[in-house]
């Protein structure tokens, strides 16, 4: 089939490179003429494990473009946009960029074309319903299809949740148009790609749900699933600061919780919050939409404050055991918002870097990838070092902060962190280290709910 991606981002370019991988013809087109010359030598420009892997092994069947070509897009059967869709200040999603790319689209098709348009950028309920009025007078005179399809992939797992999703959710108002997405991800459904070597776990799960609705209800699908899952790691973030109040060990309480197969142990895991380029964004749209539709979504707003709280708690347990942080150093380790990723968008490691600065605290920060941009987001100073070298982080700090649950942390030579930190006293903020091996080593260890 041939396909048309338009939109060089995470979504775009993973599941433009994956379905070539599986087989079909595919254009992508990305107006950054840096971000496009880099991915024509082969350079994805963002850390994903696996992709430039993928890359590699599908190049004939993969075309980059700065703008939409009119021959390739005449014969495309597909055109996917995944382009951005930041939030606004209201917390809104701004749909400046998916508007643009519709528009482009539908000027650049003949009338006689048969295509089916995919969103697959995450877009507020009733986008879809929204486009068919703003678009209807030009598309009544094409033969073009649009439908929902959400994305649900997770940076630094991205190839293996487009080739192995849970479920390919379509939301329709047409049956060839259904038709036509079963087909481009036939090869996915029926898992007849070529494993990719790099792929070692999680091939043996049931094959993924097609699941067919209204394009409202796959827009709201993305969204519910997204704050379902942030509000999950919210809860277990309450339970673990009653823990530290009652003694009790989240760690315990969440494994006890989460082999109720009905709750699940994933996003389960306490620490300093969740963050990213979706959960921040897609609560804030939702609970833009709810106001708008005057739903109240209780649950979602206060699953935002306690992300919010758990973080105030973190810097005021340091506070309260290192005292005043007023030209106190602290290393922090990790600041992208998760493990796997140089992506530090509403990190909160980063949000926590603030906030220790704001106390007076001079911040030695290190990550394995993502020190460049962090430096893009807070620049080095005087009250912000960033250190490539984890060691060169610890020297003589008053106390550590684990930001990120990078594996490397949990190898770190901690006779040697003993030597060279000024206080051996750990701040864990996602329970990754073993607490009872460093307070064997002298080290005072505190974890979230531990
Ligand atoms: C998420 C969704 O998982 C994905 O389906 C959707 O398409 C995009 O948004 P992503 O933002 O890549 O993916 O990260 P995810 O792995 O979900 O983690 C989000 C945040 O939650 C991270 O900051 C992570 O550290 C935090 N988290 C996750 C926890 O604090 N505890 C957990 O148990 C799990």
């Amino acid at each position: 089939m041939n396909i048309t991606v338009i939109g060089g981002g995470y979504v775009g370019l993973t599941t433009g490179i994956c379905l070539s991988y599986v087989g079909h013809d595919v254009n992508i087109v990305e107006k950054d003429l840096a971000k496009l010359s880099a991915l024509e030598l082969g350079n994805l420009l963002i850390y994903e494990p696996g992709l430039d892997n993928l890359l590699q092994k599908s190049r004939s069947r993969i075309t980059f473009s700065n703008k939409v070509n009119r021959n390739l897009l005449n014969g495309s059967e597909l055109i996917v946009i995944a382009v951005g869709t930041p939030p606004k200040d209201d917390g809104d999603a701004d749909l400046t960029f998916l508007h643009a790319a519709f528009e482009e689209v539908i000027s650049c098709l003949d009338e006689d074309v048969q295509a089916v348009v995919a969103i697959k950028s995450t877009v507020p309920v009733g986008t879809n319903d929204m486009l068919a009025e703003k678009f209807g007078s030009m598309l009544l005179s094409h033969r073009v299809q649009f439908v929902s399809n959400p994305e649900f992939l997770r940076e630094g797992h991205a190839v293996y949740d487009t080739l192995y999703p849970d479920r390919i959710v379509v939301g329709a108002r047409d049956r060839d148009a259904v038709g036509l997405l079963r087909e481009a991800y036939s090869p996915i459904l029926q898992r007849s790609f070529v494993k990719p070597d790099f792929i070692t776990d999680g091939i043996e799960k049931d094959l993924p749900y097609f699941i067919v609705t209204t394009p409202k209800s796959a827009e709201l699908v993305k969204y519910a699933s997204n704050a379902f899952l942030a509000l999950k790691i919210s809860y277990i973030n309450e339970i673990a600061l009653l823990c530290e109040k009652v003694g009790a060990n989240v760690e315990d309480v969440a494994l006890g919780m989460g082999t109720d197969s009905r709750i699940g142990r994933s996003f389960l895991n306490a620490g300093i919050g969740w963050g990213g380029s979706c959960f921040p964004k897609d609560t804030s749209a939702l609970i833009r939409t709810s106001e708008k539709h005057g739903s109240e979504l209780s649950i979602v707003r206060a699953a935002v404050k306690v992300n919010d709280n758990i973080k105030d708690y973190f810097v005021k347990n340091v506070e309260s055991t290192l005292g005043d942080l007023q030209g106190k150093s602290v290393a922090v380790l990790g600041l992208s918002f998760k493990p796997d990723t140089d992506d530090v968008r509403d990190s909160p490691a980063m949000e926590l870097v603030d906030r220790l600065v704001k106390k007076g605290a001079i911040v030695k920060a290190t990550d394995p990838i993502a020190l460049e941009n962090a430096r893009k987001v807070v620049p080095e100073s005087d009250k912000v070092i960033y250190e490539e070298d984890v060691y060169k982080a610890l020297e003589g700090v008053d106390c550590v902060l684990i930001t990120t649950e990078w594996p490397q942390w949990s190898k770190l030579d901690f006779d040697r962190v003993g030597r060279i930190v000024r206080q051996k006293l750990i701040f864990d903020g996602r329970n990754c280290l073993d607490k009872e091996v460093l307070e064997g080593l002298g080290f005072i260890y505190k974890g979230v709910g531990r």
